[in-house]
């Protein structure tokens, strides 16, 4: 039996979901992948205050002590913002370790640099959870761009967007109390900023245009739209057209290997494949050269969606570690 040690960034929503996970599903990762997995280190801002289920000895606010770690073997990263969260994941990757990042911010412009230095230094970079939360869209997009192209993505990206439109629709409701439900519910932040503006969908569509097309746009080319302009008139007037508002990230790629990439409300029909998508849930629409066009639907945060693929992503890195090719 293997005993690995991991460090967690982060205990927020997402780290603390990583920890209730790895600390419940020790046993099964045990008997499945024969690896017994330790939390040795959280790295959290405020050292002093409680974390239920946490022995106190396991938090620290110095990253020394994480890279310290014997046996480190992967940082899973759940803090916020570009810095420090890169410099971390960056000598994490230095020192030899998986890293695994919930932190699309960060991602979106450094995703390829920690990728590359990964390869270097023979270790996997896990990002399943920066896009979509729990909606497996990166790992089905790695596996099906094996033999397919992909030509074309349409997603909804913004949970809380997309909960505002439906709110609108069904609630016959202002866009201003939409958003005021959606942060007395906590899917809004109490700074809406990133999600009504169009922000997270766009670093979110980044991260998918880097994996499908091996590039992203010049992030200044792309029109980035956010919500806030529709009214309930228009909302209304379009459902009895038959229409509905959705807020969609979309990116292709032309025949001169050109990235258009676009993020907006579009009034969709019922033939299209993001029509149905009320609430809270993110889906992502693929067209493909082969299989044609697929449609991923779930959760796009929340702690245990969030925090259940990044585990899996260590779970899928574990077992292609454990893989012994017989000459
Ligand atoms: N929440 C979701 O559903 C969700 C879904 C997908 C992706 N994400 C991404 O996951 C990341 C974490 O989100 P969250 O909702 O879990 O955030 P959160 O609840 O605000 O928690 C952030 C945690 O990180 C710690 N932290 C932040 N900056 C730090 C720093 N520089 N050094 C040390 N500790 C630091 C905080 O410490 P203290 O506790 O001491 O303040 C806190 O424990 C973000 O990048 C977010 O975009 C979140």
């Amino acid at each position: 039996m293997t005993a690995v040690k991991v460090a967690i960034l982060g205990f927020g929503t997402v780290g603390e979901g990583i920890f209730n996970i790895l600390k419940e599903k020790r046993k099964q990762l045990k008997e499945t992948l024969g690896v017994d997995i330790e939390v040795a280190k959280i790295l959290v801002h405020n050292v002093s205050k409680e974390r239920e289920g946490v022995d106190a000895s396991l938090l620290t606010n110095r990253f020394e002590d994480i890279l310290a770690l014997p046996q480190l073997d992967v940082v899973f990263e759940a803090i916020v913002g570009e810095e420090p969260a890169y410099g971390y994941l960056d000598a994490a990757i230095e020192k030899g370790a998986h890293v695994i990042t919930a932190n699309k911010v960060m991602f979106a412009k450094f995703g390829q640099a920690l990728q590359e230095k990964a390869k270097k230094y023979g270790v996997q970079v896990g990002f399943e959870a920066t896009t979509a939360g729990g909606v497996p869209v990166i790992k089905t997009m790695e596996t099906i761009l094996r033999v397919n192209d992909v030509l074309h993505i349409q997603g909804i990206l913004n949970g809380t967007s997309n909960y505002i439109l439906t709110q609108m629709r069904t609630e016959g409701i202002s866009f201003e109390t939409a958003l005021k439900n959606a942060q007395d519910l906590g899917y809004a932040e109490a700074d809406p900023y990133n999600d009504i503006s169009g922000q997270d969908a766009f670093k979110k569509l980044m991260i998918l245009s880097a994996l499908a097309f091996g590039k992203q746009p010049n992030w200044e080319d792309v029109k980035v739209v956010g919500i806030s302009e529709i009214t309930l008139e228009q909302v209304q007037q379009a459902d009895a057209n038959g229409q509905r508002y959705r807020h969609i990230a979309e990116v292709s790629i032309d025949e001169n290997g050109k990235i258009h990439a676009e993020i907006g409300p579009q009034l969709v029909d019922a033939a299209h494949p993001l029509y149905a998508i009320d609430g809270v849930d993110n889906a992502v629409a693929l067209d493909t050269n082969y299989i044609g066009k697929i449609t991923l639907v779930g959760p796009g945060a929340g702690m245990y969606p969030t925090a259940s693929v990044m585990v899996e992503d260590y779970a899928s890195m574990l077992s292609k570690q454990s893989v012994v090719v017989p000459v």
